[in-house]
């Protein structure tokens, strides 16, 4: 059967239909590491709103390899951090190294881990640390850490198809005086969103639509989600959603994704980062790297597969004289969709765009 000519990959959409599904709680794993939980408008807030409880002589140590979003809760907030080098060989690894000289003069440290790509970190060190979970949110294995992390957060949009979201697990009673949703942020993200989930159906329709409004509003989005600097609740929506995500079938199709990927892309100029899938390990996408980069970049777009690099762009604030192997990163890095809007037939058509590159 010939696929319908749909993009594959791009930003998840809102999908009507998960309104109707069972309830179920997609939480009840965390929720072994922590008994409370609280709902923010995205992982920004839920971190913006956790800093601010946290005593402002903490000593903060973030990964050399992330994003802006991520390091701005610390810089508005003015509080002291820097960051601990993260080495790609080819998967992300911790220096810890570097963390303990780094932490050893100074009070009151805090690690901040990422778990990227939706793989565990095996955190060895006795020394504080929050996990991020963006990436992770659906990897149900238990994790082995000497010292239990102090707090998780993460957002939701990165797994899920939400429109916003995030999450911070915490133990302690914490003062609430979160504001009602970002109502403009949200409208401007259904909008695109309910475009994009149409565009699946009637691609030739709604192309003019799709290839110009959907962007534009995006863009918005994020600009709205920079411009406010409170944190804000979940949206109605958002939070009756939540409840009603297929999410074992969500985890099933990447899992099933992501090993069709791995077992038959045999390529000389592509290194996947990760050679296997662990038992409960569910991948945000499939990352590789190529020295091929722009052009199996362009190959895969022209078809209308979208291959998103996480991240694009490296924070001048990580400084390229201490961390020059980051800024190669972006340079080489790749991924694959295979969330769970795709199937088999999906990934072999990757796969066949892909070989005669
Ligand atoms: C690892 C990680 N943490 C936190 C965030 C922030 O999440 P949000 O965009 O929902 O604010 C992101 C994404 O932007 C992320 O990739």
């Amino acid at each position: 059967m010939k696929l319908k000519p749909i993009p594959i990959g791009s930003e998840y959409y809102f999908e009507p239909t998960f309104l109707f599904k069972r309830k179920r709680n997609l939480f009840e794993f965390w929720l072994n590491y922590f008994k409370n939980y609280k709902l923010f408008f995205s992982g920004r807030d839920a971190l913006r709103f956790l800093l601010k409880n946290l005593p402002e002589n903490n000593f903060y140590l973030l990964p050399s390899y992330t994003c802006y979003e991520v390091i701005r809760p610390f810089e508005e907030l003015k509080l002291n951090f820097d960051f601990y080098r993260i080495c790609f060989s080819p998967e992300p690894e911790i220096d810890f190294d570097d963390i303990l000289k780094k932490s050893r003069q100074k009070k009151n440290p805090v690690v901040i881990i990422i778990e990227y790509f939706g793989f565990p970190v095996n955190y060895e060190l006795e020394i504080p640390f929050i996990l991020d979970v963006s990436h992770s949110l659906l990897t149900l294995s238990r994790r082995n850490f000497k010292i239990k992390p102090l707090y998780i957060f993460g957002s939701l949009r990165k797994l899920l198809p939400l429109t916003d979201g995030g999450i911070l697990f915490h133990e302690k009673y914490m003062k609430d005086e979160i504001k009602k949703e970002n109502l403009k942020a949200l409208l401007i993200k259904l909008s695109a969103s309910l475009i994009r989930y149409f565009h699946n159906f009637a691609p030739e329709a709604t192309e003019f639509l799709y290839s110009f409004a959907y962007n534009t509003l995006d863009r918005k989005f994020e600009r709205e989600l920079i411009k406010d600097r409170n944190f804000k609740k979940i949206s109605a929506i958002t939070n009756y959603l939540l409840k009603r995500i297929p999410y074992d079938f969500i985890i099933k199709k990447r899992r099933e994704n992501f090993i069709f990927l791995l077992d038959n892309l045999k390529h000389e100029k592509i290194t996947p980062l990760f050679n296997e899938l662990p038992e409960n390990v569910t991948p945000l996408n499939f990352p590789f790297f190529t020295d091929e980069k722009k052009r199996i970049k362009e190959t895969l777009v022209k078809e209308r597969i979208f291959p998103p690099t996480l991240w694009p762009y490296i924070p001048p604030v990580i400084e390229r004289e201490k961390y020059p192997e980051i800024y190669r990163i972006p340079e080489k890095l790749l991924s694959l969709p295979c969330d769970h809007r795709y199937n088999l037939k999906h990934m072999e058509k990757i796969l066949n765009v892909i070989k005669d590159v």
